[in-house]
């Protein structure tokens, strides 16, 4: 209770990027387990056209149905607008005073963003926030939309002492569709034969693994580039690791205490995908997660140190999903890191903590509690 009322939560999902329905599955999930008693909740859907609008409180139509996504589109409110300006075809910024923008924000003591991807856990939702002074759930401007793009990720994590795949950055100038390639384009491809196939390749600010494929020579690599091009003009093109999957899940620690790590977790193919792909994510029953995984325990132990290094290196908060790989000699690299993991019904960051003693209707309390104590300003 806040002042003898329940705390006011805006939960926000959709979202103009490729993964909305994602985005609508951990929305919905948000919605049907947090804590009524405690909570006041304001369902809010972006839409993938990037207006914003208030949203039935109808949890069971955002799941998967009869193989169908959700949309927000199919629960909106008609008309129901929260941010004037990102109504479809306004593309002016209306001025507007703090603390009153987005107006239904001046209505809410706490936003939880359940987004994904460019344009929701990128910083650019954050930055917005920030302007509103509104508290919000999950990492601010800068490690939002660092951990969002793959490139500058993973040279945090390098500069911090913290192993990553070698990679090779293709920009649009790197790879032109039909030139002959200038002396810069020319090292970018030796710099790519250098790495040996097979490779993955992958939308340097994507998610979801839309938009990732490997390839294993060079006209695959074209096609693969072409492919991750369909999401992002930044690429990423990454020598293939044969490894196992390890995830942990990282809540910010209380009052500055350090972050606390949960069991890792394996990931398991089991539908005949070659890796771990869109469908084995959201859409194959058989894949699943072993939760601790099956390492020996040593391991254990420093994947969950480095889980927390990862999101200190970042300067992360609320949350993060850090996923590594774990090769055959007991090497460990990170993979990545996700500032808003999924929280859809299927999402490891949940289990992974549920298996480590905490609900997931506890663990969106923590979330919510530790952003309303975050002391507002720079940090
Ligand atoms: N370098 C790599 N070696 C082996 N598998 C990879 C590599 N990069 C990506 N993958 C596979 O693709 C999946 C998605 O890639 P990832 O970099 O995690 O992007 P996303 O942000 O879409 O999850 C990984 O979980 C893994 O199965
Ligand atoms: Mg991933």
């Amino acid at each position: 209770m806040n002042g003898g009322r329940k705390i006011r939560v805006a939960v926000v999902f959709g979202g103009k990027g490729p993964e909305h329905a994602i985005s609508c599955l951990g929305g919905g999930n948000v919605l049907r387990v947090i804590d009524r008693d405690r909570y006041e909740v304001f369902p809010v859907g972006i839409t993938r056209e990037g207006a914003w609008l208030q949203v039935d409180d109808e949890p069971e139509r955002l799941a998967i149905t009869g193989g169908e996504l959700p949309t927000v589109e199919a629960v909106a409110k008609p008309d129901a607008h929260v941010v004037p300006w990102a109504r479809q075809g306004d593309a002016a910024v209306v001025a507007s005073a703090p603390g009153h923008v987005p107006h239904i924000f001046g209505e809410v003591d706490v936003v939880l963003p359940v987004l994904h991807g460019p344009y929701g856990e990128d910083g650019t939702i954050q930055g917005l926030l920030e302007l509103a002074g509104v508290p919000y759930v999950g990492a601010g401007v800068l490690a939002s939309a660092v951990s969002m793009d793959k490139e500058y990720m993973k040279l945090i994590f390098q500069a911090r002492g913290l192993p990553v795949a070698p990679h090779v950055v293709v920009r649009e100038r790197d790879w032109p569709a039909a030139q002959a390639p200038a002396d810069e384009q020319r090292a970018v491809a030796a710099q790519i034969e250098a790495l040996g196939w097979p490779l993955f390749v992958k939308p340097a600010r994507g998610g979801s693994s839309l938009g990732t494929s490997k390839a294993s020579g060079p006209d695959e690599l074209a096609r693969a580039i072409a492919l991750a091009r369909q999401y992002d003009p930044k690429v990423l093109v990454e020598k293939a690791i044969n490894a196992r999957e390890i995830e942990v899940a990282v809540l910010e620690g209380l009052d500055g205490a350090a972050p606390e790590t949960s069991l890792p977790g394996e990931l398991r193919l089991d539908g005949g995908e070659e890796f771990y792909d869109f469908e084995a994510k959201y859409l194959d029953q058989s894949s699943g997660m072993l939760i601790p995984a099956p390492i020996p325990q040593t391991d254990i132990e420093r994947i969950r140190a480095m889980a927390g290094a990862a999101f200190n290196a970042v300067s992360a908060e609320s949350l993060a999903r850090v996923d590594f790989f774990y090769t055959p000699d007991g090497e460990i690299l990170v993979n990545e890191i996700n500032t808003l993991p999924g929280m859809s019904p299927t999402s490891y960051f949940q289990k992974m903590w549920e298996a480590s003693g905490m609900p997931f209707p506890q663990l969106i309390d923590r979330l919510l509690e530790s952003a309303l104590r975050r002391r507002p300003g720079l940090r």
